[in-house]
């Protein structure tokens, strides 16, 4: 079952029109929800996510938190598995002919849920290859926009060279993963990079940073450069869906000699107890 403009309907039964304008441009924003033993993890910080987008593109929220909170609860209502990965996106509507100006139009809201397959804390302790590429995304990174081309060929580039994400920079400094926010440990320090409209502002990475001070970890929440990744003594991404998950090895080199960190590991179990 899926959930579209108002209805709970079999997926091979749902239908959009070719005029909606997130078919046409891309002209929508979406959100990425964990489910753990049946409960919406930190749905309010996605739901305030999510009005920060519709804000800054100009669509209208159609519910208020309670209705998405229902909404949310009747879907999952229809799956058995129990973790599980929400996927929510609005796009502005469906537009009479092609023209990238808009009126106010019904935004379409599509909703499907799917199994959640987190990587056990043993699998994670194997690490995981990145390979750097310069940023080429547009400047408001904060968005969490369904207009995803850079991302789609990064992550092709990713399949293509079998690593598990691609860690992207700017001007030297690194700014986050394509799918993923970024994080060092430099001398027992925790760096990433400051909320701004280069980066889309992680809820995990909101959580990252609450179990480092959990741990006792100093945080510099600074960027940092290509170089400083290079020599960094911890490296991990963080999303929604793979939790934070340790790279030991960059563009072919080690990180750490290939060793995990012992502070992934404080960060890690934390993380795991915020889900109780
Ligand atoms: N991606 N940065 C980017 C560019 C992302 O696409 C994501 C998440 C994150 C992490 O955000 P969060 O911790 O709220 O999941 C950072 C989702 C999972 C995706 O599009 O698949």
């Amino acid at each position: 079952m899926i959930f579209l403009n108002n209805e709970f309907i079999e997926k091979n039964q749902a239908h959009i029109s070719v005029m909606d304008r997130g078919f046409l441009f891309g002209d929508g924003v979406y959100e990425i929800i964990p489910v753990y033993n049946n409960k919406i993890f930190h749905l309010n910080a996605h739901l305030l996510r999510l009005q920060a987008s519709l804000d800054s593109v100009k669509i209208k929220n159609p519910y208020n938190l309670k209705e998405w909170y229902n909404i949310l609860s009747k879907l999952l209502g229809f799956y058995d598995n129990k973790e599980q990965s929400i996927y929510l996106q609005i796009s502005r509507g469906v537009s009479d002919k092609r023209k990238y100006s808009f009126n106010d139009l019904t935004p379409t809201v599509y909703i499907e849920s799917n199994p959640l397959l987190t990587k056990t804390k043993q699998a994670l302790k194997a690490g995981f290859s990145a390979i750097t590429q310069p940023d080429i995304r547009w400047h408001r990174c904060d968005i969490k926009s369904t207009s995803l081309l850079a991302n789609v060929m990064y992550l092709q580039q990713a399949k293509e060279k079998n690593v598990e994400e691609i860690i992207l920079y700017r001007d030297n400094q690194v700014t986050e993963g394509a799918t993923s926010n970024v994080f060092i440990i430099k001398n027992n320090t925790l760096f990433t990079h400051p909320t701004s409209a280069h980066i889309l502002s992680g809820i995990t990475r909101d959580l990252v940073l609450k179990s480092a001070r959990a741990c006792h970890i100093p945080i510099k929440e600074t960027s940092f450069s290509m170089n400083e990744l290079n020599i960094a003594d911890e490296l991990w991404i963080s999303s929604s869906t793979r939790e934070i998950m340790p790279i030991t090895k960059v563009d072919g080199k080690l990180i750490n000699r290939g060793n995990i960190g012992n502070i992934w590991n404080c960060i890690y179990d934390y993380y795991q107890s915020l889900k109780n």
